[in-house]
Formats: structure tokens, sequence, C-alpha cells
């Protein structure tokens, strides 16, 4: 095969140029194809071979194998220059700014009801008060039975109960707990629930369902002046050191003496709760010996301190669950 040698040559100038002038790594492969596969030059002249004399057979067949170590050589160096740009490529268009504004997304918060009833509770607990938990669904006893409510009697309406059938009702106060927590327990105990209460009421300060926490203390030595002063750092710890509060007298069948519960306010009173020391037969209902111990309680609307706290003028817009309102918390 009469210049075998400048042949191939020509192919390994020319696949020299095209290798250089490649541009990605799919053009390459395409050009090293046109040498190196199937139809390729290179492998044309291979293919050829067969028809030569032994000793130039083997000349040309060295050469030819000589030519396409070299095309791979000049493939392989120009493919890690194409990747190592592809990457360089990749690297700058994925760049990532580290000096831009970060994104920070929306943070929640605690509703002004669940946050007034965590400070309350904590208040209790660190002075050595459990938290005692009931139910919202109530039999009569333990809403109004046990708590000294006559049958009958007009104290019940009073509290505009929800019946449910069956002859129970959505609790009207946590007081349901004093029935519940007392019985089968053995004093001294101290202890407070925080909780739901229903009813039918409906203006800018009473919502059907709104929050009570109720205190309950019971020893042997409980007098009303360890309700005052408990109530006193209650409302202070609250409200502020120069806080004030007040008693007026008032009737609850559960408590005796019992009183209401005024808290100075932006130079006003506003109510805030009940309060009194325990009937003697309430602890008689629940087991205990009322010549032995005495206890005090006291209740008031959670909802009620979060407005009084932050100035909601009313209780719907707690309620209502418009998250403009309480992100103003
Ligand atoms: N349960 C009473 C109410 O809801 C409040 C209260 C609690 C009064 C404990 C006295 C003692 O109005």
């Amino acid at each position: 095969m009469p210049g075998a040698a400048e042949h191939l040559d020509r192919i390994l100038a020319e696949a020299r140029g095209a290798i250089a002038g490649a541009e990605s790594t799919q053009a390459l492969a395409e050009i090293r194809a046109g040498f190196l596969g199937k139809k390729g030059s290179v492998s044309t002249v291979l293919r050829g071979i067969g028809d030569l004399a032994g000793a130039e057979r083997a000349a040309v067949g060295k050469a030819a194998n000589v030519t396409k170590g070299e095309i791979e050589a000049l493939v392989a160096k120009r493919r890690e220059a194409l990747e190592g740009a592809d990457q360089e490529r990749v690297l700058a268009e994925h760049r990532l700014d580290v000096t831009l504004p970060g994104f920070a997304p929306p943070r929640g918060h605690l509703h002004p009801t669940s946050h007034i009833e965590r400070e309350m509770c904590a208040f209790f607990t660190q002075m050595g008060y459990s938290i005692e938990d009931g139910p919202e669904v109530e039999t009569d006893w333990n809403n109004f039975g046990g708590l000294n409510f006559p049958e009958d009697h007009p104290a019940r309406d009073m509290q505009d109960t929800f019946f449910v059938p069956g002859g129970n009702v959505l609790r009207t106060h946590t007081s349901n707990v004093q029935i519940r927590a007392m019985t089968g327990q053995e004093p001294p105990f101290r202890f407070v629930c925080p909780g739901r209460v229903y009813r039918h009421d409906l203006d800018g300060t009473h919502y059907p369902m709104f929050h009570q926490i109720e205190a309950v203390c019971v020893d042997e030595q409980t007098t009303f002046a360890d309700l005052k002063g408990t109530l006193f750092a209650f409302a202070r710890h609250l409200f502020g050191e120069s806080t004030d509060i007040r008693f007026r007298a008032h009737f609850f069948p559960f408590t005796e003496p019992s009183a209401e519960l005024d808290i100075g306010w932006g130079g006003r009173w506003l109510e805030w709760g009940g309060c009194g020391m325990i009937h003697p037969r309430v602890l008689l209902n629940c087991g205990i010996d009322p010549e032995r111990y005495q206890g005090f309680a006291f209740g008031m609307g959670i909802d009620r301190t979060a407005m009084i706290r932050w100035d909601i003028p009313n209780i719907q817009l707690l309620f209502d669950g418009d998250v403009r309102t309480a992100e103003q918390f």
C-alpha cells in the first residue's frame, strides 16, 4: 500500500486540528468516531491491511496502531480540558452569593391567652402548687351539686349553663376541679387548674367559651389572710409591684365567706375573679374533715387577664382567629 505512512500522517494532522477545535465533549465524541469508530478513517486503514503482503502488512499495521494511540491520547487530553471547563461553568453559574440578605421564615408565637396562662401557672408551680386537669363535659355533681348548689336553685341558672343530653353540662367554671381533685386526697395540698369553660353569653366582654384558672389551698391553719396574701402576690407578679386589689363581699354557694375580686388598673377597678374560704360542706362532700382543715379557693378569667394586661377592648378579638390580631402581641 504505497503512501500508507503519508496517509496516516495526514489523518493524524487532520485529527489534531479537529480535536483541538472541539467545543464540547459531545462534539469531541463525534470527532473521535470519525477517526476511530467502525467506519472511521484509521479503522478503514486497519481493515485494509489484510490485502497487503507480509512485511508491508506488519509495517502499516503497526503505524496505524501508533496513529490510533496518538489520536486516543489527543482525545483524552482534550476531554479532560473540556470537562474541566464544564465544571468551571457549572460553578460559575451556580455561584452562591453569601452576602445576599437571607430569607427569614415567619415565626409564630403564643396566643395572648396561652401566654398569660403559662405565666400564671409558672407563678403557682414556683409556690409549690401542682397543676390539675378536669374535663369540659362534666357531671352535675362536680359542676354544681358537690359545690353546694342546691337542686333547683337559681344559682344554677346564674351561670347560663349549656346542658348536654344525658344529664351532663359543659362546665361553667373550673371549680369542678375542686371536687375532682379534693375527693380522696388527704390535705395539705394546693393546686391550680387552668382550662376552658362555657356559658351561654355573648357580648364585648363575654364569649360562650372562655378560660379560667382555679386555685385551691387546703391545710390546718389556712385563713382568709393567706388568700389575700396569695392574691396580692399573684396580682403584683402579673401587673407590677404597685398593683392593688380589693375585695367586695359576694355570694358563692361553695365559699363562705365569699368575695369578688377587683384589680386596680389604669385608674379604675376592674372585676377580675371570685374567691373565698371553701365552704365546710364542700370539704365534707370531698371526704375532708372541716373541723380539722380549712382552705381557700379563687378563680378568674384568663382571657380577661390578658385583656387587662394588653388593653384588648373586645374578647371576640381573641377568638376570631385573625392572625393580624395575634401578631400584635
Ligand atoms: N367559680 C367562680 C366563678 O366562676 C369563681 C370562684 C372560684 C369563686 C373559686 C370562689 C372560689 O364565678
